[in-house]
C-alpha cells in the first residue's frame, strides 16, 4: 500500500488540505502510521492512531525514527473499542476496500464520528460510491470448478459451496464488461447513519459472450477535488476489482437482461456481502429466466479456503 503512489499521495493531498495546524487528529486504522505522519507533517497539535494489529509496533518504531512521537500516539485495538482522551477536529480512515466498503469503513465512521469528532469536524474520506457491472474473467470459475472434481482422491462437499459465495480479486479490463456500469450506492461519510446498504440494477447485455459474475470496485471523494478509484481503465493502485461470481457461466446475447441485488451485511467487526438476482433471456423464442442466483460471503467461510493458490492445498 505505501508503495501505491497514486492512493498514498492522494491521501497526503487531502490531509494537507483539510488538516489545520493546532488541529486534533484521529487516524483509524493506522497500519503502517503513514496518514498519522503526513497529519502531524501538516501541522496538527496531536494524532491519536488506531490500529488494531500488531502493526503498531512497526508503526511504532518508524514514528521515534522520525521524530513524531511527541505529536503522535498509537492505540492498539479495534475502534469500536477505543476511548480517546480529547475529541479530535478530523477523522481519517483509509480503511477502504476493494469494492469500497468491505472493511467496514461505513461503521467506523458513524461510530467514530459519533464519539470522537468535535461538532463541524471534517472526515477523510468524505464520500465514496459502489459499481458493478456483468463481465468475463473465466479464471474465477476455474478455482470454482476446482472442488466440484475429487482431490487427490477424495470429495470435500463443502469446498463448492464455499468457493461459490466467496469474492475473488481480478484485473478487469473494460472490454471484459457485457453492460454499462452501474452505481449502486454513494455513500456521505459525513452524515450516514445507517450500513445496512441495499440495492439492485437492471443491466441489458451489449454484446454476446459468456458471463461469470459482476466485477465490483469503489470511487472515493477525499476531499474536495481529490478523487481515487479502482474502476476498470483507471491508474492502476494497489486495489483490483473485485468479481462476485454467478453460481455458473451463462451464455448471454445482446439485449438479455441480468438483474443484480446487491446487500451488505455489516456486522461489530466484518461485513458480508449478498448478491442475488437473475438472467433473463430475451433472445429466444421462449423469453425466459435462464439462471436465478442468491450468494453470500456470509457462506463463504472460511473464505480463506477458496482464495489459497490450489497449488498449495
Ligand atoms: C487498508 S489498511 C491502511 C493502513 C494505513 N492507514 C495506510 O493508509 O497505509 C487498513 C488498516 O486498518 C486496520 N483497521 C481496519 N478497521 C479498523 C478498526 N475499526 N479499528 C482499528 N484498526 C482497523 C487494519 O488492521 C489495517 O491495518
Amino acid at each position: 500500500m505505501l508503495s501505491d503512489r497514486i492512493r498514498t499521495s492522494a491521501f497526503r493531498k487531502a490531509i494537507e488540505a483539510v488538516v489545520r495546524p493546532g488541529q486534533v487528529v484521529l487516524d483509524l486504522g493506522s497500519g503502517s502510521g503513514i496518514m498519522a505522519f503526513f497529519a502531524a507533517k501538516a501541522g496538527a497539535r496531536k494524532v491519536y492512531a488506531i490500529e488494531q494489529t500488531n502493526l503498531v509496533d512497526f508503526a511504532q518504531n518508524a514514528c521515534t525514527s522520525n521524530g513524531l512521537s511527541e505529536k503522535v500516539s498509537f492505540i492498539k485495538g479495534h475502534s469500536s473499542d477505543i476511548s480517546l482522551p480529547e475529541k479530535v477536529d478530523v477523522v481519517i480512515s483509509e480503511t477502504i476496500g476493494s469494492i469500497g466498503f468491505d472493511e467496514n469503513i461505513i461503521r467506523n465512521f458513524i461510530d467514530a464520528r459519533g464519539r470522537f469528532l468535535k461538532t463541524g469536524g471534517s472526515i477523510i474520506p468524505a464520500r465514496m460510491r459502489v459499481f458493478c457491472a456483468p463481465v468475463s474473467v473465466p479464471c474465477v470459475h476455474a478455482r470454482i470448478g476446482f472442488w466440484k472434481r475429487k482431490v487427490w482422491g477424495f470429495d470435500f462437499p463443502l469446498g463448492h459451496e464455499y468457493a461459490a459465495n466467496t469474492i475473488y480479486p481480478a484485473r478487469i479490463r473494460q472490454s471484459q464488461m457485457f453492460a454499462r456500469p452501474r452505481c449502486f450506492f454513494t455513500v456521505d461519510l459525513g452524515t450516514a447513519q445507517d450500513d445496512c446498504l441495499e440495492s439492485g440494477f437492471s443491466f441489458s447485455i451489449e454484446r454476446p459472450g459468456i458471463v461469470h459474475g459482476f466485477a465490483g470496485w469503489f470511487s472515493a471523494t477525499l476531499s474536495k477535488g481529490v478523487d481515487i478509484t479502482n474502476a476498470p481503465g483507471a491508474r492502476i493502485t494497489h486495489w483490483s476489482q473485485n468479481i462476485l461470481p454467478l453460481p455458473k457461466p451463462v451464455v448471454v446475447r445482446k439485449g438479455d437482461r441480468i438483474h443484480l441485488t446487491l446487500q451488505t451485511i455489516p456486522l461489530e467487526k466484518s461485513l458480508f456481502w449478498n448478491w442475488k438476482g437473475a438472467v433473463r433471456r430475451e433472445w429466444a423464442e421462449k423469453k425466459e429466466r435462464v439462471l436465478e442466483f442468491d450468494l453470500s460471503t456470509f457462506r463463504g467461510y472460511p473464505q480463506q479456503l477458496a482464495v489459497v493458490r490450489q497449488s498449495s492445498i
